[in-house]
């Protein structure tokens, strides 16, 4: 795949990345989950315009399409779910960008495309966290809630 290609397929899957992440935002109940996910989703809008940015360089056109990832996210209920989902998609753009890294010969794209999969790896690791506090969070509560309960039936 060339440069242009490529770069017009990730900035498809960055807007898409954009928008499902703006839809989970209203979705977030906790702010600190909230702000967590509104500061993905500007990494996911900058990654989209700093890629069309590479195809203009090239002499290439950059695409204006959105992914359909957005609507594979919708269908999940639950809001931990659609996360998981999320970061399977984020996982997906840095295997991308790993397999295609040897035949970039532009040093310029390669250090943009090495930096959006660091980025990646980092916003992953963040959205896992929030995930996982999330669930201990839950839990405690059921377990607190169920202590409470026997104690006070005779
Ligand atoms: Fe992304």
């Amino acid at each position: 795949m060339d440069t242009i290609e490529f770069a017009n397929a990730l900035i498809e899957a960055e807007r898409a990345g954009a928008l499902t992440l703006t839809e989970l935002c209203d979705l977030a109940d906790r702010p600190e989950l909230r702000e967590l996910l509104r500061k993905v989703a500007h990494d996911e809008g900058y990654w989209a315009r700093e890629l069309a940015n590479v195809v203009k360089r090239a002499g290439g056109a950059p695409s204006s399409a959105i992914g359909d990832f957005a609507n594979k996210v919708r269908v999940i209920e639950d809001l931990g779910g659609k996360l998981a989902l999320l970061n399977r998609g984020q996982m997906w753009v840095v295997r991308k960008i790993d397999e295609q890294l040897p035949y970039v010969s532009d040093p310029e794209v390669r250090g943009l495309l090495s930096a959006m999969a660091a980025a990646h790896r980092a916003n992953i690791a963040l959205v896992d966290e929030a995930l996982a506090s999330g669930l201990r969070g839950k839990l405690y509560q059921a377990k607190t809630a169920g202590f409470y309960r026997k104690r006070e039936s005779p």
